[in-house]
């Protein structure tokens, strides 16, 4: 076999003759023990400092284990302690992400509970008329325990006899403002007992982009945005009536478009129509190839309502006596009608006879059509009692920003308002943010909806347009 060339051109590297005849060596200098010594004091010092913020859980395992055996002699508790301090150090390796979260998040909230909520509970409480400055400390309120989650903290109190927790609710402003947080929600735990949720920072100030298409859409939960705490914001649209207000520029545009979003999957399996009214022609004409029927003026939009109606009407009478709750499918599709600026059909159109009868159609759809699976949501400016009269006939709301607070209690119900839904607070840079009541909560949960921009709505027509219904347009 040849030999490679690279091989042979190696040639093993000569070292310099030293000068003289005198070979360098790197001098050694030997560090002076003292200081090898205070290096290792040093070491072990900002080690035994350190330890108990690293391992707070190990080290009072560990001291409440010595305290038992040293003072009290209880060998039993003493080795409790001891298994439990290892099992903290077997948590400390085998999960170190869930470990620190925790133990960061115990140490916060040690600290906001001293620093914060302990220092300045009775002059906050006393400013904002919860407790007298001449009372006894054992009428005041008092703090049971904090805790905190990544984006808020939890303070549980502890109410003096004959004080009631709406005595907080009606001061969440008051409160957020005296413990620097955006907001105050009150939670009641039972009697004589609530928590404060004081947000650290807020949560929703950044928009959110459009939401990935689901695969397939629970018309019960439809992912519409988030939730203050990070969870999903779940629309139910099957099943109910969804109103959202705000004033011009709120975002309730958003609040459609990531609904329609969400139902998309649906849509293209047509089992999903949506019917789109859109009197003002700015929201909805952008995307009308989503939508089995569309119309854009008043006269038109009244027709596709009592369209909307007559179907709703057969499909109950074929279900009498037959079948009791709808379920969405090719033959009798979910149908949603998207209704921007209802006002303008029901208050504000200029033919008597089209509002009259735009609010006869909604009427009807809104008490009947639920359990045939027909279902409107609309989007109002102005919720005031003489501008929507069918208000009531909505079960789920949503309050985006508002122009006056009494306007909350119209939207949210009796009482939103005092448990923090403070929708007319909402500041403008926020489009898209809103308060909800959810199934799970009595006080109003704030929300952002995400924001499907116009270049979404196109891709969307483009992926889900008319090819995938059979839907004709009545305009
Ligand atoms: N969820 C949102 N997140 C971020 N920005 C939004 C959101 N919704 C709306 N916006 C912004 O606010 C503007 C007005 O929103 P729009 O939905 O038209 O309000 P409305 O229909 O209530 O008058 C939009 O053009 C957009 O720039
Ligand atoms: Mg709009």
């Amino acid at each position: 076999m040849p030999q490679s060339k690279v091989g042979s051109a190696q040639t093993s590297p000569t070292l310099p003759t030293p000068a003289h005849g005198v070979r360098w060596t790197t001098p050694i200098v030997e560090t002076p023990g003292i200081v090898v010594l205070g290096s290792w004091i040093w070491r072990l010092v900002r080690f035994l400092v350190t330890l108990p913020f690293r391992f707070p859980v190990t080290v009072a395992c560990l001291s409440a284990s010595a305290g038992a055996w040293w003072w009290f002699d209880w060998p039993g508790p003493a080795s409790l302690w001891g298994l439990a301090a290892v099992v903290s150090l077997v948590w400390w390796r085998a999960w170190p992400d869930t470990y620190r979260t925790w133990v960061t998040l115990r140490l916060l909230a040690w600290w906001r509970h001293v620093f914060v909520y302990r220092r300045h509970w009775q002059p906050v409480l006393v400013i904002s008329g919860l407790a007298e400055s001449y009372q006894e400390r054992r009428y005041l309120p008092r703090i049971r325990r904090v805790t905190c989650s990544e984006w808020a903290d939890y303070v549980r109190v502890t109410l003096v006899a004959g004080t009631a927790p709406a005595d907080f609710e009606t001061r969440v402003a008051e409160l957020a403002h005296g413990f620097q947080a955006p907001s105050c929600r009150v939670v009641v735990d039972g009697p004589r007992r609530i928590t404060l949720e004081f947000p650290r920072h807020d949560t929703l100030a950044e928009p959110l982009d459009a939401l990935d298409v689901p695969d397939t859409a629970d018309l019960t939960a439809l992912p519409v945005g988030r939730c203050e705490d990070g969870s999903p914001w779940l629309l139910r649209l099957h099943g109910t009536h969804v109103l959202a207000a705000g004033v011009t520029g709120s975002g309730k545009g958003s609040v459609i478009w990531s609904a329609v979003r969400a139902m998309l999957p649906a849509i293209a399996d047509r089992t999903v129509q949506v019917w789109a009214l859109d009197p003002k022609r700015m929201e909805l004409s952008y995307g009308r190839d989503l939508f089995a029927h569309y119309a854009d003026d008043g006269e038109s939009a009244v027709a596709l309502l009592e369209l909307a109606v007559a179907d709703m009407q057969n499909r109950a009478r074929r279900y009498a006596g037959k079948q009791r709750s709808h379920v969405p499918g090719r033959k009798d599709p979910f149908v949603l009608v998207v209704i921007d600026e209802v006002a303008f059909l029901t208050a504000y159109h200029p033919d008597r006879d089209v509002r009259r009868r735009a609010e006869n159609a909604i009427a009807t759809l809104t008490s009947q059509g639920r359990s045939v699976g027909f279902s409107v949501l609309a989007a109002l400016q102005d919720p005031r009692k003489e501008v929507m009269n069918l208000r009531n006939l909505f079960p789920d709301k949503v309050a985006l920003r508002l122009d006056e607070a009494s306007q909350v209690d119209m939207i949210l119900g009796e009482g939103a308002r005092d448990r923090g839904g403070n929708a007319h607070l909402i500041h403008p840079t926020l489009p898209g943010v809103a308060y909800v009541r959810m199934e799970t909560s009595p006080a109003p949960v704030r929300v952002r909806a995400a924001y499907v921009s116009d270049d979404d709505i196109t891709a969307m027509t483009n992926a889900y347009g008319s090819a995938s219904f059979s839907g004709g347009e009545s305009s």
